[in-house]
């Protein structure tokens, strides 16, 4: 990845930071919106994944719009230049002030995840004097073959509504005069590498689409959601994730149509352009004979190997040494669980290395608390360097 290739620019920067890799960015959205051009599909920013401003105004600027999980979100993405009409709102428990908000800004869609949010959505929209636009996320109850931690779609998770309660409010919804509702959206899961997984998704789609026209609901876009994985393992094999394969998929399997279908990817837009580069700032051995390097970053700056246990490969990029040694990666948090890997094959280490924690780019910064007080990471961009 780039942080090796500039490494020498990088050391004397202020650690830890995320590098962010323009270039790949830039390709990442030019490989995405000619793959969707090919079905005419639409392509949301699932802003959640990391809403640095440089990052949003090219993925803006390459025509995408926006999947936004909440007011701030959404303020975020409308002060970023985003059209109203190219942005979704999904999200289990919207506030009323967030609602307010979104009704004002007369985006594509609120995607709606239970009864009573459309009813109250049905009564804000009155008062504003609005008739507002509504996706109904459906639980689809899929298995996305992903981590548990991050799936969204099986029938017990608290996400989207289920099939029994749109039957039985079919009726009650569609009397609700100040809601359009127009679509459907869905979705499954996150960092999905098993692309059979969305062409099950896609033939639980084609059977909601027909139950809820059966139902009397107009359907008029089909949103999927995002979920498309990228290579944690070994991300130089793979720096830009197929998107091409997955619309084929979706091409082959969707039946819905000339309906438009959405998607709306969050790290498989900017999960490959972005490594955590930190400092490493003491090392040591513990009593059982772990060596351990202690590092300036620690979960307040990436959590996902904390919380999910997820992994991130990790290189030393300054080191010059020829021998390798295993060592064990942690951060300077307060938390036992801070350790971003075990038993890592790097070069031979020592204080004042940089280290490169690589495919941080989605749900790094956008996770990032501060925790033991500690300051929130800067960002450096291969533009400016
Ligand atoms: N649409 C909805 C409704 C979502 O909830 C999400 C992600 C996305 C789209 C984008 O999914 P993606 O393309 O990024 O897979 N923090 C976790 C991931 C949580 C995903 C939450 N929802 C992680 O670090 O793995």
């Amino acid at each position: 990845m780039l942080s090796r290739q500039i490494a020498s620019r990088l050391q004397g920067l202020e650690t830890p930071f995320y590098l962010y890799d323009m270039e790949l960015l830039r390709q990442t959205l030019e490989s995405v919106m000619s793959a969707a051009k090919r079905y005419n599909y639409k392509v949301h920013y699932a802003i959640k994944a990391n809403y640095d401003p440089r990052l949003l105004a090219l993925i803006r600027d390459y025509g995408l719009g926006i999947d936004c999980a909440s007011g701030n979100e959404l303020r975020c993405a409308i002060e970023a230049g985003f059209d109203p009409k190219t942005i979704v709102y999904a999200g289990v428990g919207k506030r009323d002030k967030e609602l307010r908000y979104a009704i004002e800004q007369n985006i594509f869609a609120i995607n709606c995840e239970s009864i009573e949010e459309l009813q109250v959505l049905n009564r804000l929209a009155a008062e504003a004097g609005k008739r507002v636009d509504v996706a109904l996320r459906i639980n689809p109850d899929i298995d996305p073959k992903t981590n548990h931690c991050i799936d969204t779609g099986q029938a017990d998770s608290k996400f989207g509504i289920s099939y029994e309660e749109v039957l039985d409010h079919a009726a009650e919804l569609q009397g609700l005069e100040n809601l359009h509702i127009r679509g459907l959206h869905l979705h499954i899961g996150s960092q999905i590498r098993e692309l059979h997984v969305f062409e099950n998704m896609c033939l639980k789609v084609n059977s909601i689409v027909d139950y809820l026209t059966r139902l009397g609901f107009a359907v008029d876009f089909v949103d999927v959601g995002g979920g498309l994985g990228i290579n944690y393992d070994v991300p130089e094999n793979e720096p830009i994730p197929n998107f091409a394969s997955m619309f084929a998929i979706v091409h082959n399997h969707l039946k819905v149509g000339d309906r438009e279908v959405h998607f709306e990817f969050g790290r498989s837009i900017v999960g490959e352009c972005g490594e955590l580069i930190t400092q490493v700032l003491f090392t040591k051995t513990t009593a059982t004979g772990r060596r351990l390097l202690i590092v300036d970053a620690s979960m307040t700056e990436l959590i996902r190997p904390a919380l999910y246990g997820s992994y991130h490969n990790i290189e030393n990029i300054t080191s010059e040494e020829e021998l390798q040694s295993k060592y064990t990666v942690v951060g300077t948090a307060c938390e036992s669980t801070d350790v971003f890997d075990e038993n890592v094959g790097l070069k031979r280490t020592h204080r004042g290395d940089l280290l490169a924690i690589k495919s941080a780019g989605a749900y790094g910064m956008s996770m990032a608390s501060r925790y033991n007080l500690h300051d929130l990471p800067g960002a450096v961009y291969s533009d400016d360097l």
